[in-house]
């Protein structure tokens, strides 16, 4: 079988649930919250819950079809999927205003920390005659003063039939996710495959959703990163295709137009990309 005949909701879903539980200690963080502010934050939430009821004039029908919904969403594993397509990108925009570098865009559920190293000029982890078009993508990092950083840029992204490795079947471990260290000169230069636009799982209460709303479940193709360098905030970030149908409707709403790549066909049948990043200091 394929991967895209293996391929499930709730597969996918089980393995963003089990990955955000292992990697992150959400609570700790969060431990030194005021009262106040959790009071006002679960009173607000819920004032606008109670408004939509009203002003639509829910029913019993509907607040139990909700009830059941959520339900499943959980036992799908779905809520990491459910919270990073429809609500991480407000998130991330008021983490991030203040910056006079790079502001990125969501990180989605399917970053894995601790990909294979590529060096600051190489390869990215593929399968022999992977498919899509081959992308090699020169860039720089520096930071918001213009000085190059010794940097890492972490980058993974999906196939070219939209797969994402651990999260699809079938795919080696590290399939298109590699780790990029750059110099102290901030260079690097990246070989990988052009992925293809990407369709959130339809046959799980997300698709159930999407469909109930007559909505569609595209994310235009994408690449994500991750650059880090001492002393500077860490960019996540997500790169785009122009001319995907689905730049200006993505259902995560996390494309920006800084955040569009201009690829330049060669000879040779691939595309060459630049892409520089500028991180802002660690405010002191
Ligand atoms: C989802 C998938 C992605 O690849 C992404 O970048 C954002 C969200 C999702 O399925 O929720
Ligand atoms: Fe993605």
């Amino acid at each position: 079988m394929t991967t895209a005949e293996q391929a499930t909701a709730a597969a996918s879903g089980a393995s963003a649930t089990e990955r955000f539980h292992t990697d992150k200690s959400p609570f700790d963080a969060v431990k030194n919250t005021p009262t106040e502010r959790v009071d006002a934050l679960a009173r607000e939430v819920l004032s606008a819950v109670h408004e939509t009821i009203r002003k639509h004039r829910v029913s019993y029908d509907e607040y139990n079809a909700l009830k059941a919904w959520m339900i499943n969403v959980g036992q799908d594993g779905e809520w990491p999927l459910f919270l990073d397509v429809w609500v991480e990108h407000v998130v991330e925009d008021v983490a991030t205003d203040h910056r006079e570098g790079n502001k990125g865009t969501i990180e989605g559920p399917y970053y894995v920390p601790g990909a294979p190293e590529c060096g600051a000029a190489g390869t990215i982890p593929m399968r022999d005659g992977e498919t899509g078009t081959p992308m090699v993508w020169h860039g720089k990092v520096t930071s918001t003063d213009g000085t190059p950083l010794a940097a890492k840029v972490e980058l993974w992204h999906a196939d070219a039939d939209g797969f994402y490795s651990q999260f699809a079947p079938g795919l080696p471990e590290w399939n298109l996710r590699g780790t990029f260290t750059t110099g102290p000169d901030g260079i690097f230069t990246i070989t990988t495959i052009r992925p293809a636009p990407y369709q959130i799982p339809t046959d799980g209460s997300c698709g159930k959703l999407i469909s109930a709303a007559g909505w569609h479940a595209w994310r235009p193709a994408h690449l994500h990163v991750k650059v880090s360098a001492p002393g500077h905030e860490l960019l996540t970030a997500q790169l785009y295709f122009p001319g995907d149908p689905h730049n200006g409707d993505d259902i995560a709403t996390a494309v920006k137009p800084e955040l569009m790549l201009d690829p330049k066909p060669q000879p040779d049948g691939s595309d060459a990309v630049a892409y520089d990043f500028v991180l802002d200091p660690v405010a002191r």
